[in-house]
C-alpha cells in the first residue's frame, strides 16, 4: 500500500517536473521554427550526404566542437546557423539530408530544418557538388507539403508565418566571379554579374514566400576581397578592393530588393544584416574585438596559402583569429557576427534585428 502510494507520488512529481520542463522550453522559444537556406557559412552537414569535394567532415574542422568532432561545419566549432538558432531558443536544426536519408524514420519538420549546402550560390553553375539554392527551395517545397499534410492548411500557415526563414547566400557567386580561374569574369563585367544575381534572387524569395514564409532574415555577404583566399592572390596580401566594392554593392541591392518586396507584399517582415560592414570593421579593428590576427587563416599551409586538411597546420589559439580557413570565419568571429544579427542596430541590422523580427 505504502509502496504503491510512493510510486503514485513520485509519478505525480515526475509529471509536474516534466510539465515544468516543457513549459520552460516553450517559454524560451521565441519562434516555433526556423528554416535555413544558404551556403557553407550555415551548412551543418548537408554536404556529408553528397558525392562532393566540398566537405568539412574531417579534421581539423570541428577541433573546438563537442567531442572535437568534424560534423561537416566549415569552421573550428559552431557556425552562424548554430548561434542564431541558439539565440532563438530552438534546438540545433538537423541537416535536411540527414532526415531524408533512407535509414532515418524520425522525420519531423515542426521545429524547422537546415537546407544549407557548402558551395551553394544564387546562380547554379557546378551544382552537382552541392545543393543549389533552387534545389534547396525544391526540398523546402516538399517539406511544406509534409507540414500541410500533418497539420492542415491553416495550422501549417500559422506555424510558418511565425517562423523565421534565414537566408545566407551570395558569397560563392562572388568568389566564383573574383576567383583565380574565373571564366565568368571573361564573359561579363562585375556590374552585369551582380545584376544577374539581383535579378535571379526575387524569383527565389517569392517561391519561399508562396510556400508560407513571412519573416525573412537575410544575411548579406562579407568583404569577399579580404578573405585569405583573395588576399593570397595579391603579392602584398592586401584585400581585393574590387571584390569588396561589389560585395558591398550586392548587399545594398539586396536591401533595396527586400524593401521592394515588402512594399508589394505588406505581410512580409524582414531583417537584413550588413555582414560586409560588420566584418570589415572587425578586420580593420581586430583589437577592439579581442582578435590578434585578422588576415591569415588559422588552418592551412601558412602564409595565406592552402586549404584546411588533416595534414595542414593550425593555430594554437582559435579565439584570436578572425578566419578559420581560406573562406570561413572562426567560431569566435561567427559569435560576434551573430550577436549583432540578433541584437544589433541600424545600419548593420536593417530595418530591425532578428530579435525584433522574432517578436512580431
Ligand atoms: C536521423 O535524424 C536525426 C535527427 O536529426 C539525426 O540526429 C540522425 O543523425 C539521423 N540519422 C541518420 C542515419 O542520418
Ligand atoms: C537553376 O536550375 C534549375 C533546375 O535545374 C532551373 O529551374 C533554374 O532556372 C536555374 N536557375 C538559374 C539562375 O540558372
Ligand atoms: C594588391 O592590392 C593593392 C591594394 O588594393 C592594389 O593596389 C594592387 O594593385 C594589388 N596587386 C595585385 C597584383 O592585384
Ligand atoms: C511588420 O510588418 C507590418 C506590415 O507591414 C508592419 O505594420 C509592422 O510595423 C512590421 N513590424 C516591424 C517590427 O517592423
Ligand atoms: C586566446 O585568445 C583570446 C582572444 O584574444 C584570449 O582572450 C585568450 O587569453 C587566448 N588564450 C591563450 C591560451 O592564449
Amino acid at each position: 500500500m505504502g509502496r504503491h502510494y510512493n510510486s503514485v507520488v513520485s509519478f505525480f512529481f515526475f509529471i509536474i517536473s516534466f510539465l515544468i520542463t516543457v513549459i520552460h522550453i516553450e517559454a524560451d522559444k521565441m519562434v516555433p521554427a526556423m528554416f535555413i537556406f544558404g551556403d557553407s557559412l550555415v551548412d551543418v552537414g548537408n554536404n556529408n550526404y553528397l558525392f562532393s569535394l566540398i566537405k568539412a567532415n574531417y579534421p581539423h574542422n570541428g577541433i573546438d566542437f563537442t567531442d572535437h568532432t568534424a560534423t561537416g561545419r566549415f569552421t573550428n566549432g559552431k557556425n552562424a546557423a548554430d548561434f542564431i538558432v541558439e539565440k532563438l531558443g530552438l534546438s540545433t536544426l538537423p541537416p535536411y539530408l540527414s532526415l531524408v536519408s533512407a535509414s532515418n524514420k524520425s522525420t519531423s519538420f515542426l521545429g524547422g530544418i537546415n537546407f544549407a549546402s557548402g558551395g551553394a550560390g544564387i546562380l547554379n553553375h557546378t551544382k552537382q557538388f552541392f545543393i543549389s539554392l533552387d534545389e534547396q527551395i525544391e526540398y523546402y517545397s516538399s517539406v511544406y507539403g509534409e507540414l500541410v499534410k500533418q497539420l492542415g492548411p491553416d495550422e501549417s500557415q500559422k506555424l510558418l508565418s511565425k517562423s523565421i526563414f534565414g537566408i545566407v547566400i551570395g558569397s560563392n557567386d562572388m568568389l566564383g566571379y573574383f576567383g583565380p580561374s574565373s571564366t565568368l569574369s571573361q564573359k561579363m563585367t562585375p556590374q552585369q554579374f551582380v545584376d544577374l544575381m539581383i535579378s535571379t534572387l526575387p524569383g527565389q524569395l517569392k517561391q519561399i514566400y508562396n510556400l508560407g514564409a513571412r519573416k525573412f532574415a537575410f544575411i548579406g555577404v562579407g568583404p569577399i576581397g579580404c578573405t585569405p583566399s583573395q588576399r593570397s592572390l595579391n603579392k602584398t596580401g592586401e584585400c581585393n578592393e574590387e571584390a569588396n566594392y561589389w560585395s558591398h554593392t550586392f548587399n545594398e541591392r539586396v536591401k533595396a530588393l527586400l524593401q521592394g518586396m515588402k512594399s508589394e507584399n505588406n505581410d512580409i517582415n524582414y531583417s537584413f544584416f550588413d555582414a560586409y560592414s560588420q566584418l570589415l570593421n572587425l578586420i580593420q579593428n581586430p583589437d577592439a574585438y579581442g582578435f590578434t590576427e585578422a588576415k591569415a587563416a588559422c588552418c592551412g599551409f601558412g602564409n595565406l596559402q592552402g586549404p584546411c586538411l588533416p595534414i595542414s597546420i593550425y593555430c594554437s589559439n582559435r579565439s584570436d583569429h578572425v578566419f578559420w580557413d581560406l573562406y570561413h570565419p572562426t567560431e569566435a568571429a561567427y559569435r560576434i557576427i551573430v550577436d549583432n544579427v540578433f541584437d544589433g542596430s541600424q545600419p548593420y541590422a536593417y530595418p530591425i534585428n532578428v530579435k525584433q523580427l522574432a517578436a512580431i
